[in-house]
């Protein structure tokens, strides 16, 4: 298996022409505001009468689309967790979106995928316990999703860029 690279980037995921981007998107995958407007206008409607025909996706599941008129090829739809406080599993949810992502991704013989901060916009979950989180959960399921070589995290901020090159950094 090649040596797969993990980095970090401060960009709009709708600009990258990676094999397939992640949305943080709403268990009814009909669209909303945050990453999940941005893919949607960049994809053009198409996206959502593709969204529309696979009946939503439960928190920490992932779903896929073609990607439309984005440059990537492909759209992985996953539901992250509504932060509460943090006793209510969203940890492990947030890791399973992250997993099954991944799985979804080596199922289309993805080489490249890049991830938004899931959850850490609207649904609240605290950006510093989720990049670890993140980093740790991508490192654990690449043994699933043999053809991925490459993986983005595609952070908005300048903090959220931040907080992942020291998560990155802190695993090696
Ligand atoms: N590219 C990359 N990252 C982005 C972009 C973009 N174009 N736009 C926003 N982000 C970042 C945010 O800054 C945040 O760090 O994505 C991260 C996730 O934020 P949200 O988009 O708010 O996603 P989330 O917290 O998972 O909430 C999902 O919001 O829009 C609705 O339908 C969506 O109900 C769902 C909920």
């Amino acid at each position: 298996m090649p040596t797969c690279r993990l980095h970090a980037l401060r960009a709009d995921i709708t600009t990258l022409a990676v094999d397939a981007i992640v949305n943080a998107a709403h268990p009814s995958l009909l669209g909303g505001g945050g990453v999940d407007g941005a893919i949607h206008r960049a994809a053009g409607p198409r996206l959502l009468e593709a969204c529309r025909k696979l009946g939503g996706c439960p928190t920490g599941e992932a779903r896929l689309t073609p990607a439309f008129e984005l440059p990537a090829r492909w759209v992985i739809h996953t539901v992250g967790p509504v932060w509460q406080g943090g006793a209510q599993g969203e940890d492990e949810l947030l890791a399973a979106c992250y997993r099954r992502s991944l799985e979804l991704a080596a199922t289309i013989g993805a080489r490249s995928i890049a991830f938004p901060a899931i959850s850490t916009g609207v649904y609240g979950f605290p950006p510093e316990r989720a990049a670890p989180i993140a980093v740790a959960a991508v490192r654990a399921a690449l043994a699933k999703a043999p053809t991925v070589e490459q993986v983005v995290f595609c952070c908005f901020s300048e903090a959220s860029l931040r907080l992942h090159e020291m998560a990155l950094g802190r695993s090696g």
